[in-house]
């Protein structure tokens, strides 16, 4: 049959096909679309499934007419019918070429008979609505790794705290935000973890805080069952600017639970300001572990939230 459709009618020739009675393809591909087939669960499942048969359908009825299009190429250079046909065909319709192209892969893909297609289909909307309903799950903190089963007297911890915008002063901008190349924590999170079950009933707990959080590590030394004690300041030398005062230091709580001040014969008094110039994010100077080990010498050790294996201590953290 010959189109009435005359005036692409040369450049579709041209394009490879003969072309047959477009103006029932036309009205054929507009009632498939128009119709919608299948069902489903969910709304996603539903509408990729219904989508992707209607796609089917216009490509089976185009390839019903044309199988010669099955082989065709949007881009000149295909074999078989070329760029030509397709948007011949596509203008004749009322469509783009790329749109006859996908509903024609669509049954490339999916194979030419409505019984192998559709349940094929089916199985690939439901993984689509799969993928969707995951993706829409708010994201979950990172797994905590469990903490070891050993009793420790001393427990030194840096956590990875997370700010949020309220906290922001350049110091924490700059080493926790910009440099931050791991996992932060929340408090709640923080507090959750059961450090608790680290400590003998006389110990020590070394925490480091910077100034926004340090309200907040005291929920966190509640919660691990210590009690705050004091303070040492460490003075990191180099500044960095902040919403209200250049900040340039940041603190190491001692906290304790039963009764645990350090020894008369270990006691050398330490100066309560420390300055250390600073070295790379977040790295905590030596110098503070050498003055937990001179006041609490020969405990059992443990550093929380380490980076690095150090003799003499036990270690914990995700990049140790
Ligand atoms: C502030 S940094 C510790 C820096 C260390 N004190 C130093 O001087 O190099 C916090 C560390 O906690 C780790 N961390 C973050 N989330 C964690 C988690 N859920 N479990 C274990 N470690 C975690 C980070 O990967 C990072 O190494």
């Amino acid at each position: 049959m010959v189109s009435t459709l005359q005036p692409s009618t040369d450049s579709f020739l041209r394009g490879g096909l003969e072309l047959n009675d477009i103006s029932t393809l036309k009205h054929d591909i507009d009632a498939i679309q128009s119709e919608g087939i299948g069902s489903g669960r969910g709304a996603v499942k539903t509408g990729t499934y219904i989508g992707k048969c209607t796609m089917w359908r216009c490509g089976k009825r185009i390839l019903d007419e044309y199988p010669e299009m099955a082989e065709g190429k949007v881009h000149r250079g295909g074999r078989g019918v070329d760029a030509l046909s397709f948007r011949s065909l596509g203008r004749e319709l009322g469509r783009s070429d790329m749109t006859i192209k996908r509903w024609i892969d669509t049954v490339n893909k999916y194979g030419q008979s409505e019984e192998d297609a559709f349940p094929a289909i089916e199985e690939d909307a439901e993984i689509i609505a799969d993928k969707w309903v995951e993706k829409q799950q708010p994201k979950l903190p990172p797994p905590v790794m469990a903490l070891p089963d050993g009793k420790y007297s001393v427990i030194y911890a840096d956590p990875p705290w997370k700010y949020t915008s309220g906290d922001q002063h350049t110091d924490v901008t700059q080493d926790t935000v910009i440099g931050t190349h791991y996992q932060s924590m929340t408090i709640p999170e923080l507090c959750a973890l059961p450090v608790i079950d680290l400590a003998t009933d006389n110990s020590v707990l070394f925490l480091w805080v910077t100034s926004p959080l340090l309200d907040e590590s005291f929920d966190i030394i509640d919660a691990w069952g210590f009690e705050y004690k004091t303070s040492i300041v460490w003075d990191k030398v180099k500044h960095n600017v902040g919403n209200y005062v250049s900040v340039r230091h940041e603190f190491l709580l001692i906290c304790t639970r039963g009764s645990f001040t350090p020894t008369m014969e270990a006691l050398k008094l330490e100066d309560s300001v420390q300055v250390v110039e600073r070295t790379e994010h977040s790295t905590k100077p030596e110098a503070f572990r050498a003055i937990i080990e001179m006041l609490y010498p020969d405990e059992k050790y443990i550093e929380l939230f380490a980076r690095r294996r150090v003799d003499g201590w036990d270690t914990w953290g995700d990049e140790v």
